[in-house]
């Protein structure tokens, strides 16, 4: 694909593994703030778009042995396989890990870091939430699309659903997102991008290292469910 600045991040995360890894690089956000063209994305970034762009094409044109699968054109079922079998079971494993270490870490460096209480109280608070929203999706929108595509593959219509149509999960989904989005922001923010203080100890440092991890894995996963996932679930129900 050609990318411009007018092309939506969305689009050229959708497009190429390797994008989302340069765009992750880079600082700029293209699982919730997808919707965005990549010019607006680097003004608010503060970042050249020329630069941008030629990092991204240089990304993008070397093909790598090892390069992710092209999920726009396998089957959703697989795609939703990945993601469970991936990020999912990454989620589950990650909580409670960053969680011990949170609290360790505030009981030691708490008081001269006010900040770590601020940030192990969003951790808390996005895993609780994330730990319901996967259970949503694993047991009531992504079930629903895998029947969605096998009807559609056997030319038969949508299969009912209690929630009407695909596009309410989809939606509510997405505003969840937004919100594990705001925290990573957030969590970013209170620690200056992860600046590590002068007297950190380990564990300190396992903890600043483990949220940047859980922050570009949540970053890739949300990617595959907005911008890839739910527009194709989308177009099955509506045969497009
Ligand atoms: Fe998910
Ligand atoms: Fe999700």
């Amino acid at each position: 694909m050609t990318i411009a600045d007018t092309t939506t991040v969305g689009q050229i995360a959708a497009e190429s593994p390797n994008a989302t890894r340069e765009l992750e690089k880079i600082g700029i956000d293209y699982c919730c703030g997808g919707s965005r063209t990549l010019g607006e994305a680097c003004a608010e970034a503060k970042i050249s778009v020329d630069e941008v762009l030629e990092r991204l094409q240089k990304a993008t044109a070397a093909p790598k042995p090892d390069a992710d699968k092209n999920w726009q054109d396998q089957p959703l079922a697989d795609l939703i396989a990945h993601i469970q079998g991936t990020h999912h079971v990454f989620v589950r494993g990650e909580c409670p890990r960053i969680s011990a270490l949170a609290e360790k870490v505030v009981g030691v460096h708490g008081k001269n870091h006010p900040e770590l209480a601020e940030v192990q109280a969003v951790f808390s608070g996005l895993a609780g939430e994330l730990s319901v929203h996967l259970m949503k999706e694993e047991q009531v929108l992504f079930p629903y699309i895998v029947r969605l595509e096998e009807a559609s593959v056997a030319g038969e219509p949508a299969p009912p659903a209690m929630f009407g149509t695909v596009v309410n999960p989809v939606r509510m989904m997405m505003q969840e997102h937004d919100g594990a989005g705001e925290a990573l922001r957030e969590m970013r923010e209170a620690t200056k991008n992860y600046s590590l203080p002068e007297d950190a100890c380990a564990s300190y440092r396992a903890l600043y290292e483990a949220l940047q991890g859980f922050e570009a894995d949540l970053h890739q996963h949300i990617h595959l469910e907005n911008n890839i996932l739910f527009p194709r679930a989308v177009a099955a129900e509506k045969r497009e």
